[in-house]
């Protein structure tokens, strides 16, 4: 079961997430993407997607909000809490499988919220992702 996320949360999430998609440097799919997570600990991360013309060294908007909570704290203080995804066509929009596999490596309990074909969708990360790797 996914944890409730605050109302104020969500809010936060949502604008920052809307904010860091401006940014998307996206001149081959056009297709512009924001992220923002919430840690355990309350810190606030964005990111957009940054596409390159080798296309698949493109990195997506979620991952770009985790790379830089971790570039700015160090992974241990980054416990990913929640994950929010907008873009820029009201289109449906879940995490792409790697980003599934990066938000699980920081965020096993992460609650994500994200467009589907029905509206606006939360999940577990488990539910999106069954049987996440882990070196142990
Ligand atoms: N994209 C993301 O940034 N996040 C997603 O959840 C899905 C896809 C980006 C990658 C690429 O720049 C563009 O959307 C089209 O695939």
């Amino acid at each position: 079961m996914a944890k409730s996320i605050s109302a104020r949360d969500r809010e936060r999430l949502q604008a920052a997430a809307q904010g860091a998609m401006q940014n998307a440097h996206v001149p081959y799919s056009r297709f512009k993407v924001g992220a923002a997570i919430l840690t355990e600990r309350g810190d606030l991360f964005a990111g957009c997607n940054v596409e390159n013309a080798s296309y698949g060294l493109t990195n997506c908007a979620e991952r770009s909000a985790i790379f830089a909570a971790i570039s700015q704290l160090g992974a241990q203080n980054v416990v990913i809490r929640a994950v929010v995804v907008v873009n820029g066509q009201n289109a449906p929009c879940a995490p792409c499988g790697a980003c599934r596999q990066v938000i699980y490596e920081f965020g096993p309990d992460a609650t994500v919220l994200f467009q589907a074909t029905e509206g606006e969708r939360e999940a577990h990360i488990t539910e999106l992702l069954p049987f996440g790797f882990r070196l142990q």
